[in-house]
C-alpha cells in the first residue's frame, strides 16, 4: 500500500535571494526526501511558499524605498526560477499573500477565539518616540536576560536560542536609529499556550517513544514546553493579515502565528487548483499519513510546539468526517551551514547566493556537495576547495567517469546497444547484488532522513563498481574473450542503472540524462512549471510539480539486452582549481539583484 507523505518546507522570507544556507537547511533535504518517496510510489504532497509578511519584509522594503508588496513579489518571482533551476520539486510553492491564505489564517483565528484559546490583554510594548510607532521585536536589540549575550534580538536570542520578551531586554535600543525605546501599553490577542501544555507533553512523549526524532529537536521542544507562556499573536503594524474583528483595523496577525498555517493553506490551494478540493484531507485527516517538516534549527519551537498547539486548537477545521488533524510526525531540523568557516551574514555579504552560482555550476554538482555536507547533527561548512575536490574526486572521477567510460565503451564496441551476456560469474553476480542491495540500504537511510549517510552509502557502492571494473577490465577482455567482455559490460550497465535510481533523489538532472543514455524514453520524475493562478480577481505565480508522465521506480534494473543506447554525453563538468580563489574573492562583496 502506498503511504501518504506530507513534506512541509520552511517558508522563506521574500526579502532577499535564496542562498546556500536555505538550500542546506531545508529545501534540498526536503526535495531529496520527497523524490525518494515518489520513486517508491508513495503519495507525496510537498508544499511551501514565500513568507511575505513580517518585519524582515517591511524593513527591507523601507531600505530600498518600495512597498512591502513590491518587494516580496520581486523576490517571490526569483524564488520560483531559482528553485526550478536547482530542482526543488514542490507540488506547490505559493506565498502568504494569496486570498486563500488570508482566508485560512482568519478562519484559524476565529475558531481559536470561539473555542476560548485566545484572550485579549493590555500589553507592554517597546515604542519608539523618535518614530512615533511601536517597534516590532525584531527591530530592537539589547542584552539577553537569559544568557547575557549583548546583541540579542528582541524576538529571539541567537546565542542561547530563547524566544524573548522584548520588554525584558537589558539596555534595549532601536535597530533603526539606536534610540532607546520606551514601554507603552497596547492591546493584543494572546494564544493561551499553557492550555495545551499537557497535550503537547503527551505528543512529545509519543515522539520520544517512537524514537525517530533528532535529539536536539526533542530536547529543545521539551524545554520549551516546560516553560510554556501565552504568546501575543497580533501586532501594531499595517503590513500583514487583518485581524477579523471590528475595532482592530490598525493591527495585524503576527507573522509567526499565520506563516505556519501556510502548510495547511498551501495544501488546500493545491487541492483546489487541481480540481479536487478535498484531496488535501488525504494527508491532513488521514491517520496513516505522515507529516514531515523540513526547517532550520532556528525555527524548531514554531514547528514542534506552537504550530502543534494551533493544530490541536483548530482540530476539525473544514472537515465534518472522522479523524483528528495530523500533528507533525517528524521535524528533522538541520543545523547551520557556515561558509569558509564563518557564519552566514546578509549585512556583511558573507553568503553564497543560489541564482549567482547556478550561472556557473551544474545544479547537480551543487546538490551533490551540499548533500555530502548536510549539517544534520552539527553545523557544517561550505568551502570552495571542498566543493572542487568533492565534485572532481567523487562526482566526476568516481561516478561520472564510470558512467561515461562504460556507456561510451558499450556504445562503441557493442554497436550502440546493451550487449547480450553469457553466464554471469560469481564476481558479476556479487556486484549486481550489491547494487540491488543499495536500493534497500540507501532507501532505509533516506526514509529515516539520514540523507548524508544515504549519499555516502550510494557512493560506497559506486566505488565498489569501480573496483569491480578494475578487476574485470572489459577493455582488455574484449580482445581476448569478447563474450566475457559482453557479460561484464552488461553487468556494469545494470549496476549503473541501479545506481542511477539510488542517486536520482540527489542528482535528478544527471539521472534523467543517464536514463536517456541508457536508452530509456520517458521521465524519471514529473516536470516543474511556473504557473499563474487567478484568485478572487487577483493573480499570483507559483511553482508546481506536474507528476504526469513520471516513470521512475525505486526498483531493481531490468535493463534488457539489445536495448539501443542513446547519445553518450558527459554527465559532469570537471572543475578548475583556479575557481577556488575566484569564488573566495567574491565573498563579502555586495550581491546585485
Ligand atoms: N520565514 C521564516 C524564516 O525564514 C520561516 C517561516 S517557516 C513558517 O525564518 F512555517 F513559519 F512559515
Ligand atoms: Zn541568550
Amino acid at each position: 500500500m502506498p503511504e501518504y507523505i506530507h513534506v512541509s518546507v520552511a517558508w522563506p522570507y521574500a526579502n532577499g535571494d535564496m542562498h546556500i544556507g536555505h538550500l542546506a537547511g531545508a529545501y534540498l533535504p526536503a526535495d531529496i526526501f520527497a523524490r525518494y518517496h515518489r520513486l517508491k510510489g508513495n503519495y507525496v504532497l510537498m508544499v511551501s511558499g514565500s513568507d511575505s509578511h513580517g518585519t524582515p519584509i517591511s524593513v527591507e522594503a523601507d531600505k530600498v524605498g518600495i512597498s512591502p508588496r513590491e518587494l516580496f513579489e520581486k523576490y517571490h518571482r526569483r524564488f520560483l526560477t531559482t528553485q526550478r533551476d536547482i530542482g526543488i520539486s514542490y507540488d506547490l510553492f505559493t506565498h502568504t499573500d494569496t486570498a486563500n491564505h488570508h482566508r485560512v489564517a482568519q478562519d484559524v483565528f476565529t475558531i481559536l477565539l470561539e473555542r476560548g484559546y485566545l484572550f485579549k490583554q493590555i500589553q507592554q510594548q517597546l515604542y519608539s518616540e523618535t518614530q512615533n510607532r511601536f517597534l516590532p521585536d525584531r527591530l530592537v536589540e539589547g542584552t539577553c536576560y537569559v544568557c547575557g549575550f549583548t546583541d540579542a534580538r528582541g524576538d529571539q536570542c541567537d546565542n542561547c536560542g530563547t524566544l524573548l520578551d522584548a520588554t525584558r531586554l537589558i539596555n534595549p535600543r532601536s535597530k533603526i536609529d539606536g534610540s532607546t525605546p520606551v514601554v507603552r501599553e497596547t492591546e493584543h490577542y494572546f494564544l493561551d499556550l499553557p492550555r495545551f501544555a499537557e497535550a503537547l507533553q503527551d505528543y512529545l512523549n509519543r515522539a520520544e517513544k517512537a524514537g525517530h526524532w533528532r535529539d536536539n529537536v526533542l530536547n529543545f521542544s521539551r524545554n520549551y514546553v516546560a516553560n510554556l507562556q501565552p504568546r501575543a499573536i497580533t501586532r501594531d503594524l499595517d503590513w500583514g493579515i487583518n485581524v477579523p474583528l471590528p475595532g482592530w483595523e490598525s493591527k495585524r496577525l503576527y507573522v509567526w502565528f499565520e506563516a505556519v498555517m501556510g502548510y495547511l493553506s498551501a495544501s488546500i490551494e493545491w487541492a483546489v487548483n487541481r480540481g479536487t478540493p478535498d484531496a488535501w484531507k488525504d494527508w491532513w485527516y488521514n491517520p496513516q499519513a505522515k507529516m514531515f517538516y523540513f526547517i532550520g534549527k532556528d525555527n524548531i519551537p514554531f514547528h514542534t510546539v506552537i504550530w502543534p498547539a494551533e493544530l490541536l486548537g483548530i482540530d476539525g477545521i473544514y472537515h465534518d468526517g472522522s479523524g483528528s488533524i495530523n500533528l507533525p510526525y517528524d521535524v528533522p531540523a538541520n543545523e547551520f551551514m557556515n561558509i569558509e568557516g564563518r557564519q552566514f551574514s546578509k549585512s556583511r555579504n558573507w553568503a553564497i547566493w543560489l541564482p549567482d552560482i547556478l550561472e556557473r555550476y551544474q545544479a547537480d554538482a551543487i546538490r551533490y556537495y551540499v548533500a555530502m555536507t548536510f549539517p544534520e547533527s552539527r553545523d557544517a561548512d561550505f568551502s570552495w576547495d571542498g566543493f572542487v575536490s568533492r565534485v572532481n574526486n567523487e562526482l566526476v572521477a568516481a561516478w561520472g567517469n564510470l558512467v561515461n567510460r562504460m556507456l561510451g565503451f558499450a556504445s562503441k564496441r557493442f554497436d550502440g546497444a546493451v550487449p547480450t551476456p553469457g553466464t554471469l560469474t560469481e564476481d558479476d553476480q556479487t556486484i549486481l547484488a550489491q547494487s540491488v542491495a543499495a536500493l534497500t540500504s540507501v532507501g532505509d537511510l533516506l526514509g529515516a532522513v539520514k540523507l548524508r549517510a544515504a549519499l555516502q552509502e550510494a557512493l560506497r557502492v559506486v566505488q565498489e563498481a569501480n573496483v569491480y571494473l578494475d578487476r574485470r577490465q572489459p577493455w582488455k577482455l574484449i580482445k581476448e574473450n569478447p563474450q566475457d567482455a559482453a557479460t561484464v559490460v552488461y553487468t556494469i550497465l545494470r549496476v549503473i542503472d541501479n545506481l542511477k535510481i539510488v542517486l536520482a533523489p540527489f542528482l535528478p538532472f544527471s539521472a534523467q540524462q543517464l536514463h536517456e543514455m541508457l536508452g530509456y524514453s520517458g521521465r524519471l520524475f514529473g516536470e516543474q512549471r511556473i504557473v499563474t493562478y487567478d484568485e478572487d480577481g487577483r493573480s499570483h505565480e507559483a511553482l508546481i510539480y506536474d507528476a504526469t508522465g513520471a516513470t521512475g521506480r525505486w526498483e531493481p534494473s531490468e535493463l534488457p539486452p539489445g536495448q539501443r543506447l542513446g547519445a553518450i554525453t558527459p554527465l559532469f563538468v570537471k572543475l578548475d582549481e583556479s575557481l577556488i580563489d575566484e569564488e573566495r574573492a567574491r565573498l563579502g562583496k555586495p550581491h546585485q539583484v
